[in-house]
């Protein structure tokens, strides 16, 4: 079945197709116009590799960078809640995540974590991306310390631990999201993808990433 948006990124609803659902549009196996998703759901699919990505700036004082590693007696990154982090650590210790590479990339300040950006390989909300591919996502920077340059920081310091330069990493973002999508920019991502997250049996967590529409070759 092809789900197809026809118009560019940001085309305005149309008024007629108010209130038709993205299930009900699956279902009846018609294109997906963008009013059939609510706007909120439209998520844009960033790409990039370690190899062109900017070495990252060097942190203020006082600032501490952690990239934080699972093992089997570490299951939760400090200062950080149990859920969902001892969700993925099961997936780690299971084997659902695809590759090895789960991590935390933390950063402290005055004894507070006021960063966080999650790596995760493969696993069932990311069909996607292939085996070795990994993808950066539950990013989150206090309140109080956004605009600093801590996100970008984090995501450039992922892409320089990795010894696999040509590493494919995903990144998505909601379409509306500036302040993330300049995070994904400043690492040389490309916009490759425009999607929606789904649920599964009305169940957000087991719901997937899907691509509706490819943005680059
Ligand atoms: C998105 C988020 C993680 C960015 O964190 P951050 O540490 O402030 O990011 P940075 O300081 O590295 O800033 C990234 C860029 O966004 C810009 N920016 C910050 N706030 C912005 C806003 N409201 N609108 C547009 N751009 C904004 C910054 O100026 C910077 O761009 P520049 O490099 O061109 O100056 C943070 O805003 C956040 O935690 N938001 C809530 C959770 C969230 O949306 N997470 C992203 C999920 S994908």
């Amino acid at each position: 079945m092809s789900i197809i948006w026809p118009g560019p990124l940001g085309q305005r609803a149309l008024s007629g197709d108010r209130g038709r659902s993205l299930l009900t549009a699956t279902r009846r196996n018609r294109p997906l116009t963008p009013s059939s998703v609510n706007m909120h759901e439209r998520v844009l699919f960033f790409t990039g590799r370690p190899e062109p990505a900017p070495t990252p700036p060097p942190l203020t004082i006082g600032y501490e960078p952690l990239f934080w590693r699972p093992s089997l007696t570490r299951i939760c990154p400090p200062g950080q809640r149990l859920y969902p982090f001892a969700i993925w650590w099961l997936l780690h210790v299971l084997r659902v995540f695809r590759n090895r590479e789960y991590g935390v990339f933390l950063i402290r300040h005055a004894s507070q974590w006021v960063h966080r950006s999650v790596v995760t390989p493969r696993f069932f909300r990311f069909p996607f991306m292939n085996v070795r591919d990994l993808q950066v996502g539950d990013v989150w920077t206090a309140e109080s310390e956004r605009g600093r340059g801590l996100a970008s920081f984090a995501l450039l310091s992922i892409l320089r631990a990795d010894r696999d330069g040509q590493r494919p990493y995903w990144y998505l973002v909601d379409e509306g999201n500036l302040a993330s999508i300049r995070v994904a920019e400043r690492a040389n991502f490309r916009r490759t993808a425009l999607g929606t997250r789904t649920s599964r049996c009305g169940i957000r967590f087991f719901g997937a990433y899907q691509i509706r529409e490819q943005l680059h070759g």
